[in-house]
């Protein structure tokens, strides 16, 4: 497991679709869109897929973006949504919608096959290695479907308030 440079998740995910060159990318849970903005102001995108089973929360950003930026909200289950996007077509998944054993494992599964050889699988908040009391068994569903082999990063300005659950976790694919 490497820890990248440690930073808030909209730089990481930033950094990582720039420097690679990914195009294709998707976030599964994207509540106000606080890094849908982000990514959107400054990532060359052809397609930045957004699924939120509650989208109004995200409306005011879409309202900003939708003319200038090819954002395509699916407002529906993230599974569900899965079901739209061609299996291999997207270079960067991001999931962050509920943090839980069952559903971050049917998350997992429905949106790896998404991803195309050479791209990343990656996510928000995992504990296990970052010494904190807080724990969750969503963990455990990423532990057992993508190993524990997975680079990270930490957001330090979290981290300085002792939430070091805080984080984003990547799968090279
Ligand atoms: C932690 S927030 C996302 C934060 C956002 N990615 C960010 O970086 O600011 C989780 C979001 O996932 C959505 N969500 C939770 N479970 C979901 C599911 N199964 N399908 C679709 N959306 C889901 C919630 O409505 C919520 O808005």
């Amino acid at each position: 497991m490497a820890r990248l440079p440690d930073k808030p998740r909209w730089e990481t995910l930033i950094d990582l679709i720039t420097d690679r060159g990914y195009r294709n990318v998707a976030e599964i849970g994207v509540a106000f869109g606080n890094t849908t903005e982000k990514v959107a102001e400054s990532c060359d995108l052809d397609l930045y897929v957004l699924v939120d089973e509650t989208p109004e929360k995200v409306k005011p950003v879409m309202d900003m973006y939708w003319a200038e930026k090819p954002l395509v909200l699916f407002p529906m289950r993230s599974v569900e949504a899965s079901q739209y996007i061609a299996d291999g077509s997207l270079d960067l998944v991001f999931i962050d919608a509920m943090h839980n054993y069952e559903e971050g494992k049917a998350d997992i599964l429905a949106w790896m096959p998404k991803v195309r050889p050479g791209g990343i699988l990656c996510g928000h908040d995992y504990t296990r290695h970052h010494h904190t009391q807080v724990f969750s068994d969503y963990d455990d569903a990423i532990d057992e479907l993508l190993g524990t082999d997975l680079d990270y990063s930490l957001d330090s300005h979290i981290r300085d308030i002792q939430q070091l659950w805080v984080d984003v976790w990547i799968k090279y694919l």
